[in-house]
């Protein structure tokens, strides 16, 4: 009879720049899956990150560290050695333990330990931006710890170290060589390559397989980072990305072919009543209208309940992000809504950052004079209130009196010379900023004349900064405003995963995603009638730019011929499936990379 191995036990390290640190995509794997990595591994369960004062006052809290597990005796080791090592929790969902390193602490000897990664690993690191020395100095110190805790492992639990990324794995060539005691997952959630070649050379994806790596690499001035990174991948236990379409990029420029895929997922918060999602739609989309109303109603004004809310977000890559293809469909658009005499408007909002000076002080002060027109009509409206009340119980006549002879002349007045003062020829302003340079979504519109003229059905605002809830336009954050917002629009032509459209199907707002983004061609595997559920999917990956860009307006011209019933019951299939992407459903793909590096370690 085959004799049962009784399973070892794990000890699971999670590795990336952004623990505790927010930059992009990752913090929000990381951050979002703590809770359902808490729940399985509990005290078996650590995560490593750099130190940054700042971000660290607000998110960390120091626990004292004591001698009696290998976690805190490999801290002690490392601290008398004059190492910075901080040691507690995460505030955060999970609340789960981490260690953060001081890289200053270790900044003096940078360019000993540059030598020894080119002796051991001939990685070239000379003259490179700051950022690589620091990911040097921070891999350093996790290569230090790592040792540390292996060597004091006594208690035998199989240690599983999960690298996110080429900031955070500079050391795993290392850990290899040193033969440490670890199994290693490393997983890319894009290439630097990718990155840089699908945002410069045209039909990327039809040339993938042609690129010499390193002659790329030093193209574009990211020889070492291209090198740690395929470094990472050539040697880690386990290699994994998070969608197919990075996969073909780690074959390509990473030399490997990834044993799995970890699909992104999120901390879904579901309501316990259906109509919470819609009665918060509701009230955020008040919000944005009473912003629309400021910026567009002194120029020109629409029915706002016939106006829709469209938005695209994330970094400025203008054709990665598929912002461009965007543009070309709305001017499409606009044209289709013109010529079908539709009663709708359209608002896109461009929400991406961009170098600016300030918000654009006219806009500001539109937003500021409908305050106060909405300040008069408040008043106006409790002079009338009062009047007519003392009227009614006044008299024995059950006619409604006439409620003109209740507004006194000052408000009347008052009231007239502030919209007087308001109204203007000028064109509501296609960007909330002043740029500090014209970049290619401004001569895009230009190109497009998307610049909201008053016949226009199709207006476009964009705001070159990211939401925040201070942000005096809006005074929503960002995950408010999408709720606000009608329809998500994500076309991307680069997008490893792509969070975007998973938050907003996580509020329970439609989206459009493209087959190029790893979120989009996950969902089209996942789910056949994905478009029954608010997904909609451009086809980038065999139609040419102009019959993506016509097949996107289709799609949004489809989308203001809804109904408002259709809109809502729509919302709520939406929100019904996003469960599917909550980390509970998602974890098991992590549990088998940590798994499988185990049993490949062993062999
Ligand atoms: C939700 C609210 C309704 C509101 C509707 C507007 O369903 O519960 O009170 O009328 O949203 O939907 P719309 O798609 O027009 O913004
Ligand atoms: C990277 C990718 C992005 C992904 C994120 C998290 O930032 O560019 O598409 O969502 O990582 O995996």
């Amino acid at each position: 009879m085959e004799k049962k191995v009784a399973e070892k036990k794990k000890f699971l390290v999670e590795v990336a720049w952004e623990t505790c640190n927010q930059v992009g995509g990752i913090y929000t794997v990381i951050r979002t899956k703590v809770p359902s990595m808490v729940e399985k591994w509990g005290d078996d369960y650590l995560l490593l990150g750099p130190y940054f004062p700042q971000t660290a006052a607000a998110e960390f809290e120091a626990l004292p560290v004591t001698d009696d597990s290998p976690v805190g005796r490999a801290i002690l080791t490392m601290r008398a050695m004059g190492y910075q090592v901080h040691y507690g929790n995460w505030l955060i969902t999970g609340k789960p333990k981490i260690v953060l390193f001081d890289i200053a602490s270790i900044y003096d000897q940078v360019d000993e330990i540059k030598g020894k990664i080119w002796d051991n690993h001939k990685i070239s690191t000379l003259g490179v931006e700051e950022l690589v020395n620091q990911t040097i100095a921070l891999g350093e110190l996790i290569r230090i710890f790592l040792t540390q805790f292996a060597t004091e492992n006594k208690s035998k639990k199989d240690i599983v170290v999960h690298f996110h990324e080429w900031m955070a794995s500079t050391c795993l060539p290392d850990l290899k060589k040193d033969k440490v005691k670890v199994s290693t997952v490393f997983t890319t959630h894009a290439t630097m390559l990718g990155r840089y070649l699908a945002g410069n050379v045209p039909n990327f994806y039809d040339v993938l397989d042609s690129f010499n790596w390193h002659k790329e690499a030093v193209h574009y001035g990211i020889e070492a980072q291209a090198s740690f990174e395929r470094a990472a991948a050539q040697k880690a236990d386990v290699l994994t990305t998070v969608s197919d379409i990075t996969a073909k990029e780690c074959v390509a420029f990473l030399g490997r072919i990834p044993e799995l895929i970890l699909p992104n997922g999120l901390n879904i918060q579901r309501f316990a009543a259906m109509h919470e999602h819609q009665n918060l739609h509701s009230l955020y989309k008040k919000r944005i209208s009473d912003f629309v109303m400021g910026h567009f109603f002194q120029n020109q004004a629409f029915d706002l309940d016939q106006t829709l809310y469209l938005f695209t977000s994330g970094r400025f890559e203008y054709s990665n992000k598929g912002y461009d293809i965007t543009l070309d469909a709305l001017e499409i658009l606009n044209r289709k809504m013109k010529e079908s005499g539709s009663k709708k408007t359209v608002i896109m909002f461009f929400i991406t950052k961009q170098p600016y000076h300030s918000i654009d002080p006219e806009v500001l002060h539109s937003r500021a004079v409908l305050d106060e027109i909405r300040e008069n009509c408040q008043a106006i409206q409790k002079e009338v209130g009062d009047k007519l009340f003392e009227a009614a119980a006044s008299s024995n006549d059950l006619q409604l009196p006439d409620l003109n002879q209740f507004v006194d002349e000052y408000w009347r007045l008052r009231l007239r010379r502030t919209v007087q003062t308001w109204k203007t020829n000028a064109r509501p302003k296609v960007v909330t900023h002043l740029l500090k340079q014209e970049d290619d979504i401004i001569r895009n519109l230009h190109r497009t004349q998307l610049l909201n003229n008053a016949d226009d059905k199709v207006k476009v605002v964009y705001h070159p900064d990211f939401i925040v809830s201070t942000n005096p336009l809006f005074g929503l954050d960002y995950g408010q405003f999408v709720r606000g917002c009608h329809l998500g629009v994500f076309p991307s032509y680069y997008e490893p995963w792509g969070y975007t459209p998973l938050e907003c199907m996580a509020r329970g707002v439609p989206t459009v995603t493209s087959d190029l983004s790893g979120f989009g061609d996950y969902m089209m595997q996942i789910m056949r009638d994905y478009e029954q559920w608010g997904v909609s999917v451009v086809n980038r990956k065999t139609q040419n730019y102009q019959e993506a860009a016509e097949q996107l307006a289709n799609m949004l011209f489809k989308f203001t011929q809804q109904t408002q019933r259709d809109r809502i019951t729509q919302r709520n299939r939406v929100e019904s499936i996003a469960d599917t992407f909550d980390w509970s459903n998602l974890r098991g793909y992590y549990d088998t990379a940590h798994e499988l590096a185990v049993l490949k370690k062993r062999k």
